[in-house]
């Protein structure tokens, strides 16, 4: 894939930069952002001509819907660079395509490719050294759409605000992950919005998340809100169960968001001849798998979080520990993976696009 480059846009750009004042050996996962972000906004049906402009806060309308209603979408990219000082997106058409599916629930304009891919290329352009080399550094791509139109009447609006941010980030958690298992809240149901990237499938996560962290637990993993039986999602990343050597993960669903990650590991673990089962996964297996020692590995798989080894979990009144494990599978995709984004090794499924 080419990304061309959108020349129908305006530019004002920061008179200094902020980069010198930013410490790129300790970051806090979302807190740093560069100088400048891109803004589109939607009017009366209508695409306007984006900016990019200095990094800053704007106004917006107190009866806007995206507060009353919560109308909001986004996605979450890296970009990688490389020993030559290339500037890479890992298949940043599956974050564009996931971006207007999420629009098209949510009742909002689906964001033109140019504005997207085009406005990004550009933006990036600016940015490029806020991009650092090496394993472990990315600049996380925050695109996202807001409904600022007036009116608390509970109707989607007819204006809307595209934008894209950019924060320079390293890992997204800094110390071991525990789990506890859904007994009782659900992420998403049938027929709602769990497929999207909406912005309240998060927030909306956060209080039983608080009391899990509470516990000492820093995701949850999430059962289907009906039987509450099946594994389904972490709160910001997908799951892996390895159980004997098959790596098991659930179905994309109407529930459970279709991750990049997610989907680039099948295929990767597809291409090392790993044994990999898409089904339905059941508290009740994975119990008895961690009693009988069949259980090897749990990992988590998302953009931000890229592969996280999950060191033990919870349900009900047990925990179980994970054992330490020699020829880990989470590991070794990683590796493998990140190889790809960050072009040290052959990307032979075209995953990656340069900037
Ligand atoms: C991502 O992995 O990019 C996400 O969007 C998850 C988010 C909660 C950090």
């Amino acid at each position: 894939m080419d990304i061309k480059t959108l020349e129908n846009i305006d530019i004002n750009l920061a008179s200094i930069s902020k980069i010198n004042e930013v410490d790129f050996e300790n970051l806090t996962f979302g807190n740093t952002f560069t100088d400048h972000m891109l803004i589109c906004d939607y009017e009366n049906g209508v695409w306007q001509k984006p900016v990019i402009q200095p990094y800053a806060p704007f106004t917006i309308d107190p009866s806007a819907k995206v507060f009353h209603y919560g109308q909001a979408i986004f996605e979450g990219m890296k970009a990688y660079k490389d020993e030559r000082d290339d500037v890479w997106l890992f298949r940043p058409d599956q974050n564009f395509e996931r971006f207007n599916k999420s629009a098209t629930r949510m009742a909002m304009p689906e964001v033109p490719e140019d504005v997207f891919m085009g406005g990004l290329k550009r933006l990036l352009e600016i940015e490029k050294n806020w991009v650092k080399k090496g394993n472990g550094n990315s600049l996380y791509i925050r695109p996202f759409m807001i409904a600022t139109g007036k009116g608390v009447v509970a109707a989607p609006a007819v204006f809307y605000r595209f934008m894209i941010i950019l924060s320079p980030a390293k890992s997204y958690y800094s110390g071991e992950v525990k789990v506890l298992i859904a007994e009782h809240f659900s992420r998403a149901a049938n027929g709602g919005i769990g497929a999207a990237k909406a912005a309240g499938n998060y927030s909306a996560q956060f209080y039983p998340t608080k009391l899990a962290n509470e516990k000492g637990y820093q995701q949850i993993i999430w059962t289907d809100d009906a039987t509450h039986t099946k594994l389904e999602e972490a709160g910001t990343m997908n799951v892996f169960f390895r159980i004997n050597d098959t790596l098991y993960t659930a179905p994309t669903s109407e529930r459970i968001l279709d991750g990049i990650t997610r989907k680039s590991i099948i295929e990767l673990a597809k291409r090392e001849n790993i044994n990999v089962d898409v089904r339905p996964v059941l508290v009740d297996e994975l119990i008895d798998a961690a009693k009988n020692g069949t259980l090897k590995e749990i990992f988590g798989a998302g953009t931000a979080a890229v592969i996280n080894p999950i060191v033990g979990f919870s349900y009900k009144e047990d925990y179980f520990e994970l054992p330490k494990i020699e020829k880990s599978f989470a590991l070794d995709l990683k590796e493998k993976l990140t190889n790809i984004q960050y072009k040290v090794a052959e990307d032979t499924f075209g995953w990656t696009v340069k900037i």
